[in-house]
């Protein structure tokens, strides 16, 4: 069931606003490769953001909200497909399937289960997650997978499912590739650029998000802690806050870190932090205005025609699928 046919896949969570790290470490791929790869599919995956607890309301518009965005960063829905997971009932069905041949013991190791068990308490949504996450790459036979660092993990057990399913039933899903950019797989948080770049960090300041202004974007990395020295220089070790800045200033700058160390190096950290934060401006202001240009209703009809087309794509690999186990027919 290989095609030749390159398909991409990718999911993110609508919980909250999205962030810079969102964008940098995997949105600005799933816009990039629309132009690389034969199929663009890209989803707001609902369901995986039920496994912590939620207000309805909010989790509601926050489904649109996050759609909204996918389109404001240049997800075009004429050649990318983009849908919400919960309207696609296949990927649950698969989850099903594929979590008769995973391990407990692999569940148990996966590090983002154990950092939310601890935040949001266990539960067998959260349990069985990446499970879902492997569903929802494979019932598209998905090729590329374009994520962040921290999804390695995920996707390390997306590729033993396969490898296991194909050896047991046959060769039906092609082995998926993780794509992360080189620089900015990891975007750190500004206020401690020793842990990651996150929604459900408590600190506001710790993030950047895509509709943030101008002035909350010069006040947030003006603000970003980096050390009691002055010279910039790219160092994770010794210095991890200016490394994160200078990451972030080559994404938007779309120049070499070297040339810019080479540049900033002397004449201190506040001189720096303005070039960085001018560059991060220029680079969310299209994004920002777009947002605000998209009308709600648009979106939601946008999501609809995804969710149909995505629901025949995704049938089309289920008949096979359980053709494969022996569910087929009556
Ligand atoms: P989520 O919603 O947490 O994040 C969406 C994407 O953003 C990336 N990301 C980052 N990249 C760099 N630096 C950061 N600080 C940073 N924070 C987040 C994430 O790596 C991700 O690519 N489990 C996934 C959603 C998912 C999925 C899938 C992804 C569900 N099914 C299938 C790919 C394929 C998640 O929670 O992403």
């Amino acid at each position: 069931m290989t095609t030749e046919v390159k398909r991409v896949f990718s999911g993110i969570q609508p919980t909250g606003e999205l962030h810079l790290g969102n964008y940098v470490g995997a949105l600005s791929n799933w816009v990039k490769m629309q132009d690389e790869y034969d199929e663009t599919i890209y989803c707001v995956v609902d369901l995986h953001a039920m496994t912590v607890p939620y207000d309805v309301e909010e989790f509601h518009a926050a489904r649109l909200q996050t759609a909204k965005l996918l389109l404001a960063v240049g997800i075009d829905p004429d050649r990318s497909l983009l849908y919400y997971q919960s309207q696609v009932p296949q990927h649950a069905e698969l989850a099903w399937i594929l979590g008769t041949i995973t391990g407990i013991g692999q569940l148990e190791r996966m590090t983002q289960y154990k950092e939310k068990a601890d935040k949001a308490g266990q539960n067998l949504g959260l349990f069985s997650y990446p499970v879902l996450m492997a569903a929802d790459i494979l019932v598209h036979r998905a090729h590329a997978v374009p994520v962040g660092d921290d999804q390695t993990q995920h996707l390390e057990l997306t590729r033993d499912l396969v490898e296991r399913f194909n050896h047991r039933f046959g060769e039906i899903f092609p082995l998926p590739e993780r794509i992360t950019p080189e620089i900015g797989a990891r975007v750190m948080s500004l206020q401690d650029p020793t842990s990651k770049m996150s929604k459900s960090d408590p600190n506001p300041n710790s993030r950047i998000l895509l509709v943030d202004d101008p002035d909350v974007i010069r006040k947030r990395i003006k603000s970003a802690v980096t050390d009691s020295e002055t010279t910039v220089a790219y160092d994770w070790d010794r210095k991890p806050g200016i490394s994160n800045l200078l990451e972030i200033f080559s994404f938007f700058s779309g120049r070499k870190i070297d040339d810019l160390v080479d540049e900033y190096a002397e004449g201190g950290y506040g001189r720096f932090k303005e070039a960085v934060a001018e560059a991060v401006i220029d680079g969310l202001t299209p994004i920002r205005t777009r947002y605000k240009q998209l009308d709600d209703a648009e979106v939601a009809h946008i999501m609809e025609r995804g969710a149909l087309d995505a629901r025949a794509r995704a049938e089309r690999s289920m008949v096979e699928i359980r053709k494969a186990v022996g569910l087929a027919g009556y």
